[in-house]
C-alpha cells in the first residue's frame, strides 16, 4: 500500500515494530490442531461444568426448505414452542448425544479415544476443521450453573466482568412512558454526546439478544422496542422535499421532553441528520432478524402475526424486492448505509447488506403469512434467495485458487461464455491480496461491480453469511480457517477488525474523502470494534470452532473492562483505545454479554442462527476447495 499521507494520524506508528517482529504470516493459531470431544471442547472453554448437567435441547430435525413452500426450519420454528425438552442426561447419555451430532455429520469421526481419561471408552472426536453444517437442533444445551443475572463463569475476573456488563447494560436503558423501549448507544459523560445519546437499531441488536439469553431473560424490552420502532417506520419520511420510502425504518430515535406539551416525545433520525444524509439500509433487516430471535426464543408468534407487524415486515421486503433496471440480484447501495455510516468505499453491492438482505429474507420467509397478497410476496422471496445465494456463492468467493483464475482473467469478454463476466481487470487486484489470502481458507469480498471488485475483507457480512447459511459449509469452513490463518491480521490484540486492510495515503484521501474520523487503522477503516466478539462467536460455534472465539474472548477480557468498554481500538493490532471512542459503549459491553452467553450455552445459537436448505440445488463452484492445497 502507498505510504501514509502526512495528514493521516499516524495511530500505528508504535506498534509497526511490535507487528513487523510478530508477522502474521508466521504467527499461525493451531488451537484446532488438537482434536478433542465435543465435552472436552468445551471443559477447555473454562466452563468447568459437569457434564452430567448438560441439557439436550430437542430431537433432530432435517434442516428447512424455504424454498417449496415446504418450510420445515418455519415449521420446526413453531413446533419447538412445545418442544422443549429438559432432559438431565448423564456422562454416558451426554456423549451418545455427542455422538448422534457426530453421526450426521461426515466431516466429524468418530473413534476409540485411548487417552479418554483412561476411560478407554469411544467418544466422538473432533477433526482439526470440523464441519459447519450439523443440524443447529442439535446443539447441547449447557445449564447455567447460577442463577440470577450472571450465567456463571467460573473465572472470577470474568464472572466480576460479566456482573459489571450487566450493571451496565442496565443504565443504558430507555424509557419511554414508563417502558424500557431500547438502550442508549454510550454513557459516556465524559464526552460530547453527539448522537451517542440515542437509540440505535443496528446497536439494539446484541443489547436484545443479551436480554432473550440472559437467566430470567428480559423479553419485555425487546418486545417494546420492536414495536416502538415499527410505529416509527409509520412516520412520514422527509429530507428537504424529497419523501423516503415507506418502508425504512429509523437509523435510530431519542425521547425528549416536550415542555410546552408536557409530554415525553420521540425524536427519530431516518438519515435526515446522520452524517452524509443516508437512510440506514441495515435497520430494517436487522429489526427482522431480533423480531425473529424474538419469537425463537419466546415462542410468542403473537408478535410476529399482529397485522402490523406483518405489514412491517411487508413494506421494508417491499422496498428492496421492487423490479427496476437491475441485472443482479444484490442490492444497490449508498456509501454510509450501514455499521460503517460514513464514505468508506463501501458503495454499490457492499457484502454486509448483501448477507444481511439474505439472512432477513430467510426470516421473514418463516414469519409471514400467506394471507392477503402474503402468498406472492413469499414466492418473491423464494425466487431473490435463490437468486442471491447463486450470485454471492459465485461472485463474491475468493479463495487462493480463485484469486489465481481472476490473477490470469481475459478482458474484453462480451456473450454469455465470458468467464471474467464483469469484465475485471487483473491489474486491479491489489498487491496485499496476494501476500493475506492464505492457502487454506478464503472469503467473501467486499463488494462486486463491473469491473470492480472490492478486495476488501468486511467480519460483519462474513459471519452473518455463516449464520444465515448464505455460505455453503465449505465456504463457512474456509472463513474460519482464514480468521486463524490471518490472526494477527484480524484479531491482533483486541477483536475484532471491522475491515482489512486499512485505506491509506492517495487511496485513503480519494476513497474516504479525507475523513479525519476514518485515518488508517482507525474506527471503520481498520479499526477494531468489540462488539463484533458475538458475531464471530456465534460464527465459531456454528461451524463447530468454539477454540476460535475463547480465544478472542480471552484477549478482550484481559482489556476490556479496565479500558472502560471503548467503542472502538485504533492501530494496526488494536493497542490504542480508539482515538473518539466513547467509553461505556453499549453494544461493546453487549457484544461480549452475548458471546459469552454462547459459549457457554452453545444453544442460545438457535436464536440467531439459520439452517442452510438442504434441498436448494446449490450452484456448482467451477473452482477447488480452499483446502484441496
Ligand atoms: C457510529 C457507528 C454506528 C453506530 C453508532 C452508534 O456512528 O458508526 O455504526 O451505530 O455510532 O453506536
Amino acid at each position: 500500500m502507498s505510504p501514509a499521507s502526512p495528514t493521516e494520524v499516524c495511530a500505528d506508528e508504535s506498534e509497526k515494530k511490535t507487528s513487523a517482529h510478530n508477522s502474521p504470516r508466521n504467527a499461525s493459531v493451531k488451537e484446532t490442531d488438537t482434536p478433542e470431544t465435543i465435552a472436552e471442547a468445551y471443559q477447555k472453554l473454562n466452563l468447568g461444568r459437569d457434564i452430567s448437567s448438560v441439557r439436550t435441547v430437542s430431537t433432530s430435525v432435517d434442516a428447512g426448505n424455504c424454498v417449496d413452500g415446504n418450510d420445515k426450519e418455519g415449521e420446526q420454528f413453531k413446533k419447538n414452542s412445545t418442544e422443549k425438552a429438559v432432559v438431565v442426561p448423564t456422562a454416558e447419555e451426554m456423549t451418545k448425544n455427542c455422538n448422534s451430532v457426530v453421526a450426521e455429520n461426515s466431516e466429524f469421526e468418530v473413534v476409540s479415544n485411548i487417552n479418554g481419561g483412561g476411560s478407554g471408552k469411544t467418544t466422538s472426536v473432533l477433526k482439526p476443521s470440523p464441519s459447519v453444517g450439523m443440524s443447529l437442533e442439535n446443539l447441547v444445551e449447557v445449564s447455567s450453573v447460577a442463577s440470577g443475572k450472571n450465567s456463571g463463569s467460573e473465572n472470577g475476573s470474568a464472572t466480576a466482568m460479566m456482573d459489571e456488563a450487566w450493571d451496565l447494560l442496565a443504565q443504558s436503558y430507555v424509557d419511554f412512558k414508563g417502558q424500557h423501549v431500547g438502550t442508549l448507544a454510550a454513557v459516556d459523560n465524559s464526552s460530547e454526546a453527539l448522537n451517542y445519546n440515542q437509540v440505535f437499531v443496528r446497536d439494539f441488536v446484541p443489547c436484545g439478544l443479551a436480554c432473550l439469553m440472559k437467566n430470567n431473560a428480559d423479553l419485555e424490552i425487546v418486545k417494546n422496542f420492536l414495536l416502538k420502532t415499527l410505529h416509527l417506520q409509520g412516520w412520514e419520511k422527509r429530507i428537504d422535499n424529497f419523501t423516503l420510502g415507506e418502508g425504512v425504518m429509523p437509523a435510530s430515535f431519542k425521547i425528549s421532553y416536550d415542555t410546552q406539551r408536557q409530554k415525553e416525545v420521540l425524536q427519530a433520525d431516518f438519515g435526515g441528520t446522520a452524517i452524509g444524509r443516508v437512510a440506514p439500509v441495515d435497520s430494517g433487516f436487522w429489526w427482522i432478524i431480533l423480531l425473529r430471535s424474538y419469537t425463537k426464543c419466546t415462542h410468542d408468534y403473537s408478535l410476529s402475526e399482529l397485522p402490523e407487524v406483518q405489514r412491517g415486515m411487508k413494506l421494508i421486503l417491499n422496498l428492496c424486492l421492487s423490479d427496476g433496471f437491475d441485472t443482479f440480484p444484490t442490492l444497490l447501495c449508498a456509501d454510509g448505509c450501514s455499521m460503517i455510516d460514513r464514505r468508506m468505499g463501501i458503495y454499490g453491492y457492499p457484502i454486509e447488506i448483501q448477507a444481511l438482505f439474505f439472512f432477513a429474507l430467510r426470516c421473514a420467509r418463516q414469519m409471514l403469512k400467506p394471507e392477503h397478497d402474503g402468498k406472492e410476496l413469499i414466492e418473491r422471496i423464494d425466487k431473490r434467495i435463490t437468486a442471491l445465494r447463486f450470485h454471492i456463492q459465485n461472485y463474491y468467493w475468493l479463495d487462493f485458487t480463485q484469486l489465481n483464475n481472476i490473477y490470469r482473467y481475459k478482458t474484453e469478454e462480451y456473450s454469455h461464455t465470458a468467464v471474467n463476466k464483469f469484465n475485471v481487470i487483473p491489474e486491479s487486484i491489489p498487491d496485499w491480496v496476494l501476500e493475506f489470502m492464505p492457502l487454506r481458507g478464503g472469503y467473501f469480498i467486499g463488494n462486486v461491480s463491473p469491473a470492480r471488485m472490492d478486495f476488501r475483507w468486511f467480519l460483519i457480512g462474513n459471519c452473518i453469511a455463516i449464520l444465515s447459511s448464505l455460505a455453503t459449509p465449505t465456504q463457512a469452513t474456509a472463513i474460519m480457517d482464514l480468521i486463524e490463518e490471518r490472526w494477527t491480521d484480524l484479531i491482533g490484540e483486541m477483536p475484532l477488525k471491522i475491515v482489512y486492510p486499512a485505506l491509506e495515503g492517495h487511496q485513503w484521501r480519494i476513497v474516504t474523502g479525507c475523513d479525519p474520523k476514518n485515518t488508517r487503522w482507525s474506527y471503520h477503516n481498520g479499526g477494531s470494534w468489540p462488539v463484533l466478539l458475538w458475531l464471530l462467536t456465534a460464527a465459531s460455534i456454528k461451524t463447530g470452532r468454539p477454540q476460535i472465539a475463547k480465544r478472542a474472548i480471552e484477549l478482550a477480557e484481559q482489556r476490556l473492562s479496565k479500558d472502560g468498554w471503548p467503542e472502538y481500538y485504533d492501530g494496526i493490532t488494536g493497542r490504542y483505545i480508539g482515538k473518539q471512542a466513547r467509553k461505556n459503549q453499549t453494544w461493546s459491553i453487549a457484544g461480549y454479554l452475548v458471546a459469552k452467553l454462547m459459549i457457554e450455552n452453545p444453544s442460545n445459537l438457535l436464536m440467531i442462527s439459520l439452517e442452510e436448505d438442504k434441498k436448494i440445488t446449490k450452484p456448482k463452484l467451477t473452482r477447488s476447495a480452499s483446502w484441496t492445497f
